[in-house]
Parts: C-alpha cells; structure tokens; sequence
C-alpha cells in the first residue's frame, strides 16, 4: 500500500465490497432502502472464488479492496462477502483498521444476520449454507452460539452454487437438482430458519424456499444488512456520512466489465452506468 492510499480523505462514500458479482444482492437493498448516499462497489471478480481459497489468501485479497476502496474515498466499507466477512473481518478491524486508517471503519454481514436469527424466539433450530472457507471458519456458528446458546445449528458447505450462478445458471433444472441434494439433510434435520450465508445465494430464494417448504423461514440477507446499516449510520454521525439531492453510484471490477454490465444488472435489478475496471495487486 503506497502512502498516497492512506492520505487521500474520505468524500461522503459508502464502499461495498463482494469477491464478484454477488455484493450486489446486498447493494440492491441499499439502493431500494438508503439510495440518498454515495456508493462505490467493488466485485473482485478475476480473482473469485474466494471460498476455495486459504485465510491468508482471503485475508491478504480483503485487505487490498480495503486499501483500493479507502483509496476512492470510501468513509465506510460494507464487506458483503460472507467469505472475507469470516476469514478477514475481525484481523482487519482489530489489527489494520486502527493502524491505516484511524476514524474509518468496516462491517461485516455475519452479524447482523446473526442477530435477527437469535432475536425471533421461534427459531430453535437453523440451518446455515455458504462457501467451504465460511463454513470450515464456524464463524456463523460462533457467533450463534454466544448470542443463543441453546440453538440447534446444523451447517451445510455448497460450493457448487457460486460457479453455478456465476454463470447464469440459476434457473436451470440441474441447479435445482443439485439445491436438492446440498439441502435434504438440513430439510431431515428439521431446521426452523435457512440463513443463506453467501451473496450469491438470493440468487436462489424461491427455489430454496420451495424445496425447504413453506414453514422454514429463509430470510433475505440484504433487507436485514439494510436494516442494520440504517441503523448503523443514524448511531454513527461522526463518520460523516450524509444523505444528497443528487447521490452518486459507482462500480468498480476486476475482470472484464463487459461481463460485469451483463451480468450485474441482473443481480441489480437496474442499469450500471459508471463502471470501471481495476487492478488490486498494483496498490
Ligand atoms: N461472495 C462470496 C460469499 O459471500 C462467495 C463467492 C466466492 O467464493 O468468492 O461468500
């Protein structure tokens, strides 16, 4: 990281980081709930997947999108990633945070998914999918654990769906058959709740929500990481983030931004318009 990333100010900006395309099932519900501020997004996607990859790996990948999205001017960095949020989160904001860049902070999605979970006393027992590094890293479960001991958590790793959709492939009866497969032993386990600990998997809510059935809550992450960046921002003036008449949106990739604008404005749900390309490993 050169000196030049650290010095440059913060400019009213929410970043939003995502190891692809995914990120933008969360940045959709912050443009539908909070779209008056700035946002910039960056989908590491030349380098995805990250749930293959080790925790030194992810960690090292997380910490140069941090640097790049401070460097843009970023006040505040969401790391929808459920991956980076488990593997890199709490070594950047104890140990990087407060050294590179003092008064600036990042969140992570684990949390606030994990507190509506333990905060709905009919959940007793629930269900978790994500990559193979965010279930090896127990870091859903951790967290269920302190804030609900006596829930039932029963974790399933689904790496297959990342690629899946990734290319387009949601909607094809043979992702439905392999959903099938990675979800009968959590249907068997009869969980109460599905948290979908991955961004890309919203992708797949109704077919989730058919195959688990009508009385298994599957929560959408971004509304609940909406809510809790609403709030987030009403207890945290200081950070300087402010609501404009004219806010701006901007998207940044590391792979092709041809592929990106196709494929995004699906998981959008709206037009990409100030999109660019960039390279993480030069900072
Ligand atoms: N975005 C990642 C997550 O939420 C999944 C994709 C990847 O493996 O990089 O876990």
């Amino acid at each position: 990281m050169s000196a030049a990333v650290n010095k440059k100010d913060a400019q009213n900006i929410i970043g939003v980081f995502d190891s692809g395309l995914g990120g933008l099932t969360v940045l959709k519900y912050f443009l539908r709930d909070l779209p008056d501020y700035n946002y910039i997004y960056l989908g590491d996607s030349a380098r995805l997947p990250y749930g293959e990859k080790s925790q030194a790996t992810i960690y090292n990948y997380t910490r140069e999108a941090v640097d790049f999205l401070f460097s843009v001017g970023c006040n505040l960095i969401i790391i929808a990633c459920n991956t980076a949020s488990s593997q890199a989160l709490r070594r950047l904001q104890q140990e990087y945070l407060p050294v590179a860049y003092p008064g600036r902070r990042i969140l992570g999605v684990i949390r606030p998914l994990v507190e509506s979970i333990t905060a709905d006393k009919n959940i007793k027992a629930v269900g978790i999918i994500g990559t193979k590094a965010t279930i090896l890293s127990d870091a859903y479960k951790s967290e269920l654990e302190k804030l609900k001991p006596s829930l039932r958590i029963e974790q399933v790793g689904t790496p297959l769906l990342v690629p899946l959709i990734e290319e387009g492939w949601a909607e094809k009866p043979e992702t439905k058959m392999i959903l099938k497969k990675y979800l009968r032993p959590l249907k068997e386990k009869q969980i109460n709740a599905l948290i979908l600990g991955c961004t890309h998997y919203p992708f797949l809510h109704t077919q989730i929500k058919q195959i688990m059935g009508r009385q298994i809550m599957v929560p959408q992450p971004g509304e609940i990481i909406s809510r809790s960046l609403n709030s987030y921002l009403k207890r945290h003036p200081e950070l300087g983030l402010t609501q404009l008449a004219h806010p701006a949106y901007k998207f940044y990739t590391t792979d092709s931004p041809e592929r990106f604008k196709l494929m995004g404005e699906k998981f959008l749900g709206r037009t990409i318009n100030d999109l660019s390309r960039t390279v993480l490993t030069e900072l």
